[in-house]
């Protein structure tokens, strides 16, 4: 989702000035990646301070799970990526007086049942938890979105949902395009509305409802 976001800020440049993250040089040159994209590995947290040097608003999509592959290499474990590396990333940016950090996370951190739970010894969304809950006890500004599950549809077609306390996740109503996702943390960085708030973001099928296009409005049900 991070190559959406950062197209999306591309598209803002008068507005923006923008940095993308990739973990190494060899994904920097597959992917083409410009002079702003930085090559860090976010376990490393030495690699981060020059990365983040200047950031206002920092964007962390970073997981291990995110396209579910549930075997890691050594150094990818759960542990070290979405929380040891998502606490690097914090720790880096509060250092250089980063103005407002929006973590995507996920829904179901708090449900001992969730489907996720078999998976990795059970720690994924625990670790996931973890570093949602580092991140507002840091005293630094912040917006955490939790999810219920990604789709790789197109954006700006559905009436997105805003909820509380993984009360969607049991419902037809919990998945979103990662288009969608991409657009809100976009969206998010001048409305004061999400400011120090955590909330479930989801969408109602394509087609039912209409397409949430007005995000002043949009943040307002967000409390
Ligand atoms: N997928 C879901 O259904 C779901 C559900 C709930 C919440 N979420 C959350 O939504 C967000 C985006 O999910 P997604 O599915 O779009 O994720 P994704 O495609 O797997 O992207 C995660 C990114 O993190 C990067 N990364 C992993 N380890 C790294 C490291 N050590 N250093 C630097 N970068 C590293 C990956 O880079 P590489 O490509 O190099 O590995 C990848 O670009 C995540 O925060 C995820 O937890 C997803």
């Amino acid at each position: 989702m991070g190559k959406l976001v950062y197209e999306k800020l591309k598209q803002n440049l008068d507005t923006f000035v923008i940095r993308g993250l990739l973990r190494s040089e060899e994904r920097k040159h597959r992917t083409g990646g410009g002079e702003d994209v930085f090559a860090s590995d976010i376990t490393k947290a030495k690699t981060l301070s020059q990365t983040f040097l200047g950031v206002d608003v920092l964007i962390i999509l970073t997981s291990k799970s995110g396209r579910r592959i549930f075997f890691y290499n050594e150094g990818a474990y759960l542990e070290q990526v979405d929380w040891i590396g998502q606490k690097n990333q914090i720790d880096a940016t509060k250092i250089i007086g980063v103005r407002h950090i929006i973590l995507v996370g996920s829904m179901g951190g708090r449900d001992p049942k969730h489907h996720l739970k078999p998976f990795a010894n059970g720690r994924i969304l625990i670790w996931k938890r973890h570093s949602e809950l580092y991140l507002v006890d840091s005293g630094i500004t912040y917006t955490l979105i939790k999810l219920g599950g990604l789709l790789d549809k197109e954006g700006g077609l559905r009436e997105l949902l805003i909820a509380n306390n993984d009360e969607l996740l049991p419902t037809q109503m919990k998945t979103i395009p990662r288009a969608d996702v991409a657009q809100v943390s976009v969206q998010e960085i001048p409305h004061d509305e999400v400011k120090n708030k955590a909330y479930d973001l989801a969408s109602k099928p394509e087609g039912e409802g209409s397409s949430t296009l007005d995000f002043k409005s949009f943040f307002s049900q967000v409390f």
